[in-house]
This record gives structure tokens, sequence and C-alpha cells, in this order.
């Protein structure tokens, strides 16, 4: 293992690369260790945490998951109740998907508390409030997808809270549940497409950005 280590460190010099997360020292005033009360700082890690739960039970999801509106429910079903696990990895997605809302939510009022939006990190709020937009998109496309009654109606009230914002309503409202504008298979298939692919996607891009800045302003404080 270490010869293959080396190799590949001759190589690549990857060393400094890890060293540099390792070393980094946690300041005093957010390690709970030294302060219990410094736990506040942890929710934007558990946030992090439980959305990596989420993209794992996912990803096993949709492996069973057909977003068509003859089989969406079927799967579901089948998942539930005949496949290995298929209970467990479900219960985890179901319920992880609000702590996850719930934790983003602790974390925003831990950073608004402390004052922490403020310069220099404001650019950093600005990320964080797009991020929390794609969390609640993630949450309201992914409760469609099971295709039962309480997505049907859940997702109608939705979709018409989106079509009375004022101009762009309607054209919101199309660009969701597609040209019919009743909920049908266009809607199934564009909210799977968002789901899976292009709010994961902006996700991706966006945590990112929001490490990257943690990191090259280090965090905020002690009060
Ligand atoms: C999936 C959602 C999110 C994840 C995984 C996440 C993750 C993190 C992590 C790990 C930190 C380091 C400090 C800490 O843990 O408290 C942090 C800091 C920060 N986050 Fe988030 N965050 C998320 C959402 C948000 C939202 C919704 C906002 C605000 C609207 C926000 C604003 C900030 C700011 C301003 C900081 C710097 C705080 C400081 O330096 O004290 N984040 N975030």
């Amino acid at each position: 293992m270490r010869k293959l280590y080396d190799w590949v460190d001759e190589r690549l010099d990857i060393t400094p690369i890890w060293r540099d997360i390792a070393d980094h020292e946690v300041p005093e005033h957010v390690n709970p260790a030294h302060h219990f009360s410094a736990f506040v700082y942890c929710f934007g890690g558990l946030t992090f945490f439980i959305t990596v739960i989420q993209i794992l039970s996912g990803m096993f999801l949709t492996m069973y998951y057909v977003p068509d509106v003859e089989n969406a429910w079927k799967s579901v079903y089948y998942l539930q109740n005949e496949v290995a696990f298929g209970e467990i990895v479900r219960g985890m997605h179901h319920w992880g998907a609000s702590l996850v809302i719930v934790m983003m939510f602790l974390h925003t009022l831990r950073v608004f508390f402390t004052g922490s939006y403020k310069k220099p990190r404001e650019l950093n709020w600005i990320v964080g409030v797009l991020i929390f937009c794609v969390m609640l998109g993630l949450g309201f496309t992914g409760y469609l997808l099971p295709w039962d009654m309480k997505a049907l109606f859940a997702t109608k009230v939705g979709l018409e809270i989106a079509g009375s914002v004022p101009f762009i309503g309607d054209l919101i409202k199309v660009l969701l549940a597609g040209d019919d504008t009743i909920i049908g298979a266009q809607t199934l298939t564009r909210f799977f497409a968002i789901h899976v692919f292009f709010l994961p996607a902006a996700l991706f891009v966006l945590l990112a950005v929001h490490f990257i800045m943690i990191r090259r302003q280090g965090i905020s404080g002690p009060l």
C-alpha cells in the first residue's frame, strides 16, 4: 500500500492536497470539545452529511424507480415491499429529505445570529440562498415521484402557487408541468429529470463554491 502511495505521489505530488485538509486546525471557538455551545458551528457539516446520505440513497432508488405514469407507483411499491433493504433505503431518503431541510435551516439561523453573513462573507450568504432554493426544489420535485394521491395533489397545489407568480407564473407552470398544464406524463418525466440531473448538478457546483469560499475566508468569529 505504502509503495503504491509513494508511486502515485512521486508522479502526482498528492501529499500537499490531503495535508492541506488534514493539518488545518479547527479554531477553538468552533470546537465543541472546548465550548459545548460551539456545536452550532457543526450544523453546516451535519447538513452536508445528510446531503451525502440523500445522494447515495437516491442513487440506489434510481436502480428500481421507473419514471413513467404506468410504472412509477408500481416500481416504488415493489422497491418498498419486495427488494432487499429497499424499505430501509427508501426510508432513509424519505426522512433524510425532511431532516436535511431542518438542518439547513438551523445552519442558516447560526450564520444569521453570529452575523457571519457580514463583510467579507456576503457572497457566500448569497450562494447559500441559492443552495436553499435548490434544496427546496429537490424536495418539491421529489415529492411527486412516488405518483400516489398525496404526491399528485401536493404538486397540484405547488404548481398553482408557481402559476400565481406575477407576469411569468404561467410560463413557470408550463415549464414545470409540460404543455398540457395538467399533471401528467410530461410532468412526471420533467420532475424526474429536474430531481436527479438538473438540481443535483447545480448543487454540486454551488456546494463546491460554498466550501472553497469557506476555506479561503476562514470561519467567522469568535463573537
Ligand atoms: C446544503 C446546504 C448547506 C451546506 C451543506 C452548508 C455547509 C456549510 C459548512 C460545512 C460551513 C462551515 C461552517 C459551519 O459548518 O457552520 C458553512 C458555512 C457558511 N454557510 Fe453554509 N451550507 C449550506 C447552506 C447554507 C445556506 C442556506 C446559507 C445561507 C443562506 C449558508 C451560508 C453560509 C455562510 C455565510 C457560511 C460562513 C459562516 C462563517 O464563516 O461563520 N449556507 N456552510
